[in-house]
């Protein structure tokens, strides 16, 4: 342990500086992270599916910053095109005004939801405009841009062009089944059908760049038929950003969005300086797959930018088993979800009840049997059980561990357990598997539950004996605390504070804190207030 040092530390002791080392040495030594969230659509006021992305991300960004990470965790609204046009001329509104005031509660929920985003870029800030400008030129200098007349269907919804074979079989948008539009129109094309062997071939030479596999599958099925070239630019309305040159085009509004992930990434002039490009992983929705494995790769591919480590695209939830929408009024509202249940058993439940990448169910029954059973069950009363017996058996001062009083097994056994727990989890976390990542701590914690009953403390003769009992659940709190952390930060901070820890798992150094025996005897356990009460 004391030999673990880091680069930087290193650097220090060498050249005996006391003074930070600087920018270029921390650079050096640094790992970086770039997790992106979809930037939302501001027609719509954000719901769970929003959420969902969002809390997902935020669990992989402290997560990542945990492990020492540099992290540049990017979410966002994507402000233009038609669709958000129409949506403010229904509000009466111009579209700056209503991008603005949609744009704030998507903010405001994402404080509720304490997501820890480094940034929050709006397609209609200047950098964006800049970038998205830059872009444009750099893919056009490679002759990949061309003019021709766009003659064909469109989904203002999803914001795709659809051709006439493509649409269902009332001639509706295959997607989202609603009425498409004809258009014809000048436009601007992207060469798209220039690069589809190339995108394939990323695909199936880098097997982790797409997940999950099914998505991966029908991506690469959809190359194999050839890509025709993409339409890239509209004349027939005026909300985005101006073609560079041909001012009376706006850029369509998924190529214009797409850029957003190097606009924060310091593009077109600093992204060197910010080492943060390739992006490490695009988290989306099942939906915009093809935006981001199919067109996205083939734009970078033409401006001859690194393309991204990963995308992966999750499932959509339903409400009830059915499908969310205005028009059934089922739209579920995250900030009444916080409000009634408290923003860490929803983050849980988000991200606990279904496998990321596949489709779930959202109900209130199944959340509430979530929150009794995992969190104030499991997790709450351990935690409960633990500071209650160290504040009455010890004064609240955590005892220290006696080497020579006789042992559970349990106590030997959950050292290499906790040290096992450290390798699942962390394989799980980078499959973006949160699903089994939370399934393997919560085994642990029925563990420790378990190793309660059975030497139900209460009933315990031998001091030494009580005081390793209760230095084991103290420790295993601390360390459970610690990897809870990115999925459940508030509930974490809690539990470090109980237990009369002065860091926090947030900043803590991770590989000192996730060895067993950092929990310092003598330190002062409060008692507190259920952290998840039952609900009925
Ligand atoms: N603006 C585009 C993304 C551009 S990214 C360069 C967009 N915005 S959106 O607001 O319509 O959707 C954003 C995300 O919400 C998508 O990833 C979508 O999958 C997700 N969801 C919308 N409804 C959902 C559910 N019912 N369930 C889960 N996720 C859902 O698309």
């Amino acid at each position: 342990m004391v030999f673990a040092l880091t680069g930087v530390s290193l650097h220090l002791l060498v050249h005996g500086e006391t003074k930070p080392p600087t920018q270029d040495i921390r650079q050096m030594s640094e790992k970086t992270f770039y997790v992106t969230t979809p930037i939302y659509y501001v027609n719509d006021v954000p719901h769970i599916g929003h959420a969902y992305t969002t809390v997902a991300a935020d669990a992989l960004a402290r997560y990542k910053r945990q492990r020492g990470f540099r992290v540049l965790f990017l979410t966002g609204t994507d402000e233009h095109g038609q669709k958000v046009e129409k949506a403010a001329e229904a509000a009466g509104l111009a579209p700056e005004a209503f991008a603005s005031s949609v744009m704030v509660r998507f903010r405001e929920l994402w404080e509720r939801l304490n997501i820890s985003n480094d940034d929050f870029l709006r397609t209609t800030e200047a950098r964006h405009k800049k970038a998205a400008t830059a872009f444009w030129e750099q893919v056009a200098e490679t002759g990949d841009i061309y003019l021709g007349e766009y003659e064909d269907w469109y989904c203002t919804p999803c914001e795709n062009f659809l051709t006439e074979n493509q649409l269902d079989e009332k001639g509706r948008c295959p997607d989202c089944s609603r009425p498409v539009e004809r258009l014809r129109e000048e436009s601007f094309f992207f060469r798209l059908s220039a690069y589809g062997e190339k995108v394939l071939a990323h695909i199936e030479q880098n097997p982790g760049f797409l997940g999950p596999e099914g998505k991966r599958r029908e991506v690469l099925a959809f190359l194999r038929e050839g890509l025709r070239d993409l339409s890239i630019s509209r004349t027939t309305f005026s909300w985005g950003v101006p073609v560079p040159g041909s001012e009376e085009h706006v850029m369509y509004v998924w190529f214009e969005a797409l850029i957003n992930y190097l606009t924060a990434a310091g593009y077109p002039d600093q992204m060197e300086e910010k080492g943060f490009w390739p992006a490490s992983v695009h988290i989306i929705g099942k939906d915009i797959l093809r935006f981001h494995a199919v067109f996205w790769p083939a734009f970078l591919l033409s401006a001859g930018l690194a393309l991204p480590k990963k995308v992966f695209a999750h499932g959509w939830w339903t409400v009830d088993g059915v499908k969310m929408s205005k028009s059934l009024g089922n739209i579920v509202d995250p900030l009444k979800i916080i409000d009634e249940y408290g923003v860490d058993a929803f983050r849980y439940f988000l991200l606990r009840e279904v496998r990321f990448g596949h489709d779930g169910d959202f109900s209130i029954p199944a959340l509430k049997a979530r929150i009794n059973s995992d969190l104030a069950n499991d997790l709450g009363n351990l935690l409960s059980r633990t500071l209650a017996m160290v504040v009455k058996y010890r004064g609240g001062l955590v005892p220290a561990p006696v080497a020579e009083a006789e042992r559970d097994d349990f106590e030997v056994k959950t050292r290499l357990r906790l040290m096992g727990l450290r390798e699942t989890f962390e394989s799980k976390m980078e499959a973006l598997n949160f699903y089994d990542a939370l399934f393997e701590l919560w085994s642990i914690i029925s563990e420790f539950n378990g190793y309660v009953e059975r030497t139900a403390p209460w009933k315990e003769k031998d001091e030494d004996v009580l005081s390793n009992i209760l230095y084991t659940l103290c420790e295993g709190m601390r360390i459970i605390a610690l990897y809870t952390y990115p999925f459940m930060p508030e509930s974490a901070l809690k539990i470090w504070a109980a237990l009369g820890m002065d860091s926090s798992p947030e900043n803590a150094d991770f590989e000192t804190a996730a060895e067993w025996g950092g929990l310092r005897a003598g330190l002062k356990v409060e008692r507190i207030a259920p952290l998840f009460p039952r609900v009925e």
